[in-house]
């Protein structure tokens, strides 16, 4: 088990490689994932506190380029809870417009990733 700490919510104790969506979803983390968790919408997109992992997934990194949001946020779908981190959940459910945060996004990342290193 690894820390993950949501600003304003709370501490919790989560099973290790477990996508970061889900967690902060599951820890009542009020969160937007309206395209399922396939970085196809930056609506998971959280800042980092602490303990921003290394690694991308290519299509997260692609994504971000487009949306010129590297080194801004990170998409919570394309990231996996495998050591203590501290997050802000910068697209809220409950103050956005959308009538439900969107499908549940699949335990496994998506699409498949291709992992590349931190180009920072
Ligand atoms: S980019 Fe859409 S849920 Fe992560």
């Amino acid at each position: 088990m690894v820390k993950l700490l949501i600003k304003d919510i709370g501490e919790f104790f989560i099973e290790k490689e477990t996508k970061l969506v889900l967690a902060i979803q599951d820890n009542n983390g009020d969160i937007n994932h309206a395209c399922g968790g396939n970085a196809r919408c930056t609506t998971c997109k959280v800042k980092f506190i602490d303990g921003e992992p290394q690694k991308y997934t290519q299509a997260e990194y692609d994504k971000l380029l487009q949306e010129d949001a590297i080194g801004e946020y990170r998409l919570s779908c394309q990231c996996t809870v495998d050591h203590d981190m501290s997050v802000i959940v910068l697209d809220n459910h409950s103050t956005s417009n959308r009538p439900d945060p969107g499908s549940r996004p699949h335990d496994n990342i998506t699409p498949p990733p291709t992992w590349i290193s931190n180009k920072k």
